[in-house]
């Protein structure tokens, strides 16, 4: 109705000239058809992109620690790997005190980061065992891998992916063979600095009589044992030499910084720390700016 009386009401100027824009449009359309037609159809991309796997790297540390929090959410907030989706948390125990309660209630709220395992913060007193045991029951997802690390190691999340990469999903023990010297991995155990294992592992902890007989002693020296018990984990890599502790601090365990470092662990002090962000270049992604100068 509007248009009709629009044409209607039209003078013959401005008639002409809505014919002449009707003929344009016309003409636009149908060079685009003709156009279309000479160019061959896209076929979908024929690459196709392996799926990622999925590593959770569990920190154990103790909910005092909110400075080494802080710094290690530094660390590890600015990695990534293009071949794997990784997330990293921090896990403790209970809490002791009022003032944790609040302040680490804000923490969550901010990074949603924290497991807090129902277990008390002691020495030997299975919390590696709480950590991987509770994880299928808590958990809302599933991964490929879950690993277990300390507070004082140095994860370097794109070469650890690579490494991965090529392993087993199921029934892998990965980590730092100890004893120091051995590139055996089927010897002994993996060192607790980070040692990772496959989903199927992490639900048989959860599952079997043998780690629960058997949550008392040296945490990393017992998942050892119940997977040997178990006669478990025959997929087993040890990651020498990149993964090692810092240069001098634990006599065999120790060697130089290597550029294809996964792990640097026992980094207790500042300058340790410094010198290792310093050797991988880490700081110098930094993008330059007139906002600041360093
Ligand atoms: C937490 O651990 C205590 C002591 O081991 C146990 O009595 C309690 O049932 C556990 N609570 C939950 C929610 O698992
Ligand atoms: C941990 O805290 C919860 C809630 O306060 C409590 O029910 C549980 O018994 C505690 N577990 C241990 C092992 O202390
Ligand atoms: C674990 O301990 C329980 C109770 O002490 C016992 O009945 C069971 O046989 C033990 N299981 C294993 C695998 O050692
Ligand atoms: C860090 O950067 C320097 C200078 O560009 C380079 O020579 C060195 O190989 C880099 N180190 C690592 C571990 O990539």
């Amino acid at each position: 109705m509007l248009k009709w009386k629009l044409v209607v009401s039209a003078s013959l100027p401005s008639l002409a000239l809505f014919f002449l824009l009707f003929f344009f449009i016309l003409h636009v359309k149908f060079s685009f058809v003709v156009f279309s037609n000479i160019v061959p159809p896209i076929n979908p991309p024929l690459i196709t992109v392996p799926a990622k796997f999925s590593v959770l790297i569990g920190i154990l540390t103790r909910p005092n620690s909110y400075d080494r929090r802080h710094f290690l959410r530094l660390i590890y907030g600015i990695q990534s790997s293009p071949i794997a989706d990784i997330d990293v948390k921090f896990v403790f125990c209970n809490l002791t005190k009022d003032e944790q309660r609040v302040f680490i209630a804000l923490e969550i709220m901010r990074f949603n980061d924290i497991f807090i395992l129902n277990c008390t913060e002691n020495m030997n007193s299975g919390k590696t065992y709480t950590y991987f045991s509770s994880l299928p029951r808590i958990l809302p997802r599933t991964y490929d891998y879950v690993m277990k690390a300390d507070d004082d190691v140095f994860l370097r999340l794109a070469p650890l992916a690579i490494s991965l990469r090529p392993l087993p999903r199921t029934d892998l023990y990965y980590g730092f063979v100890i004893p120091c010297a051995s590139q055996n991995p089927y010897v002994n155990y993996m060192s607790g600095m980070g040692f990772l294992l496959s989903w199927d592992l992490v639900v048989w902890i959860g599952d079997s009589q043998i780690p629960a007989n058997d949550t008392y002693g040296p945490e990393d020296k017992l998942v050892g044992r119940w997977l040997k018990m178990g006669n478990k984990a025959k997929n087993r890599f040890t990651d020498k030499p990149a993964m090692y502790d810092y240069p001098g601090t634990n006599g065999k365990c120790s060697h130089d910084l290597i550029p294809k470092t996964v792990a640097v662990h026992r980094l207790k002090r500042w300058d340790q720390w410094i010198n290792v962000l310093n050797f991988f270049n880490v700081t110098k992604q930094l993008k330059s700016s007139y906002l600041y100068n360093l």
